[in-house]
């Protein structure tokens, strides 16, 4: 447990009965006899206070731990989904093949084009939940360089390309011919983006609108991927950037998703001193940003 999650604890039980008891002892100090005939009073008054403060920061940790295990738990079942799917399929098309049932070449194609999918689709999910095992353990380390921040979002569009031969993407690129430089892991920032830029592609009915833009302003440089999908209600908006989260209505719960893409896109930006948002109306898409500082003033 971290010192972040038993701070309610720490405030309620030790802090809050500490800074009463502190209180009634200068009271003493300096009202002498009078405030002495208030001590039962003040006493009965600090034992309540810190009661219900400190039942409530209880309640809020262990709602907190709730929540976090419920979290943890349907991502263990979906994880287990996921890596089953794809086995399933390449054990079934595999042992077709060692049967000789498919004798027609064309079909025989089709089948190993299928495993060789699965398997790819298999090594992505296992690759995401290993990236993920290395930054909450601490392991990954962002090597900050310089970075023209127009190549590395060109190379973020150059990896969702492979996405547009699956469906049909009206991508507009919307970033000004300079762009400042940014202290930055390039391999790290461009996953980040392409994170975005996935999702924008995920959470999209079949008229599929994604834009791509950048903006500076004085120290910061704002990058934004807007899509036309469905949008994100409010209340679902302030948990998308938690780990293991995926928005509660039933229609996204049907797109494949461990709920780590955007926690992981949190990690890498504030690694790099950034800050990452969502801004969205419910019908009308959603805008993810990450804002980043410009390294040492210089356009690149
Ligand atoms: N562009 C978007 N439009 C609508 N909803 C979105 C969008 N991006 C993310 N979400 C919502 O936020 C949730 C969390 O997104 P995140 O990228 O962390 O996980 P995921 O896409 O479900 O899984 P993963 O990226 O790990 O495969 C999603 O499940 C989805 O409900
Ligand atoms: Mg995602």
């Amino acid at each position: 447990m971290k010192l972040r999650h038993v701070l309610p604890l720490i405030i309620g039980f030790v802090f809050v009965p500490a800074a009463l008891m502190l209180t009634v002892g200068i009271l003493i100090l300096v009202y002498g006899s009078v405030a002495r005939d208030y001590l039962f009073g003040i006493l009965i008054v600090s034992l309540v206070g810190t009661t219900i403060i400190g039942s409530a920061a209880t309640l809020a940790v262990l709602f907190r731990e709730a929540r976090v295990a419920k979290l943890q738990t349907d991502f263990v079942n979906k994880v287990s989904h996921e890596l089953r799917t794809p086995l399933t399929s390449i054990r079934m098309f595999v042992e077709t093949l060692q049967l000789g049932r498919l004798q027609d070449p064309q079909r025989q194609r089709e089948a190993l084009e299928i495993v060789a999918e699965e398997t790819a689709r298999l090594s992505g999910l296992i690759n995401r939940l290993l990236d993920w095992a290395r930054m909450e353990s601490g392991r990954r380390v962002y090597e900050l360089s310089r970075q023209p921040l127009g190549p590395v979002l060109d190379a973020a569009l150059a990896a969702f390309e492979p996405q547009l031969l699956h469906h049909p993407v009206q991508l507009e690129r919307d970033l000004p011919p300079r762009l400042p430089s940014v202290m930055a892991d390039r391999s790290a920032l461009v996953e980040a983006v392409l994170n975005l830029l996935n999702n924008a592609f995920k959470y999209t009915g079949p008229d599929k609108r994604i834009r791509l833009s950048a903006v500076a302003s004085g120290p910061t440089v704002t990058i934004a991927v807007t899509d036309n999908g469905p949008g994100i209600p409010l209340r679902d908006q302030k948990h998308v950037f938690d780990k293991f989260y995926r928005a509660s209505d039933p229609l996204r719960r049907t797109v494949e998703g461990t709920g780590l893409g955007l926690a992981m896109v949190k990690h890498i930006v504030v690694g790099h001193g950034g800050k990452v948002s969502v801004e969205s109306e419910p019908g009308c898409g959603a805008t993810f940003r990450i804002a980043l500082p410009v390294a040492g003033g210089a356009h690149g």
